[in-house]
């Protein structure tokens, strides 16, 4: 089994990326090969809305470092998603990274039912693991129709991709602290949990 995780955190050596990599450590005990992408590292754009893709669906046009990776998510079993919560919803990172996803939908209107459809151009029954650090706790005092919207949110996009299984690993109550979740022992477990289960 082949599993990717990406952390779409800017901070180096954060929350997310700490429980990203337990997913993985979780995954790799049990014998699979991990990676470990880094959007901070990489070059990437957020989508164009040139429509280019829908001449040659799956096929984004950019030239940046996120093409090659929309390609390469294709070949791995199980893809762990990592973000922080920034202003109620996923970093800038992440929301470039969900846009390209685009790129491999197709949609329109059947011409013998009239009916629209879409449908993504990627291959379904891959497992799936959602990480997402934040800084205020759970309960929160603010805004929870918030985080509500923003955990659907989170849960559609594995579903949209014709996720088999999609596991979430919650990091609450950081605040500003980026060794929060190494110092959480039980959390730690949990996320390595994940990645056994995959
Ligand atoms: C720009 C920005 C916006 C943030 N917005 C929220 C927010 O809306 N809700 C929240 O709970 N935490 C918020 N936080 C706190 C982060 O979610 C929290 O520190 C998280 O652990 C960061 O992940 P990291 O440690 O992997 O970088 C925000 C932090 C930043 C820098």
């Amino acid at each position: 089994m082949k599993v990717i995780g990406i952390n779409a955190s800017p901070r180096k050596n954060a929350n997310t990326q700490t429980l990203v990599e337990s997913v993985l450590n979780g995954a790799a005990q049990n014998g699979a090969r991990t990676r470990l992408v880094n959007l901070r590292d990489l070059n990437i754009n957020g989508c164009l809305g040139c429509e280019g893709c829908k001449k040659h669906i799956g096929k984004c046009v950019q030239k940046d470092d996120l093409t090659p990776l929309l390609q390469e998510l294709k070949d791995y079993d199980a893809i762990v998603l990592g973000t922080p919560v920034y202003w109620f919803h996923v970093s800038a990172q992440f929301k470039m990274l969900v846009d390209r996803l685009y790129s491999f939908l197709e949609y329109g209107t059947d011409p013998e039912t009239g009916k629209d459809y879409y449908r993504f151009e990627f291959p379904a029954g891959k497992k799936f693991v959602v990480v997402v650090s934040r800084g205020d706790g759970e309960p929160t005092q603010m805004l929870p129709q918030f985080y509500d919207y923003l955990n659907e949110w989170l849960n559609m996009i594995p579903l949209s991709l014709g996720a088999s299984s999609i596991d979430f690993v919650h990091h609450y109550g950081a605040e500003t602290d980026r060794k929060s979740a190494k110092n959480n022992a039980g959390l730690i477990e949990k996320a390595q949990a994940a990645g056994s289960r995959l």
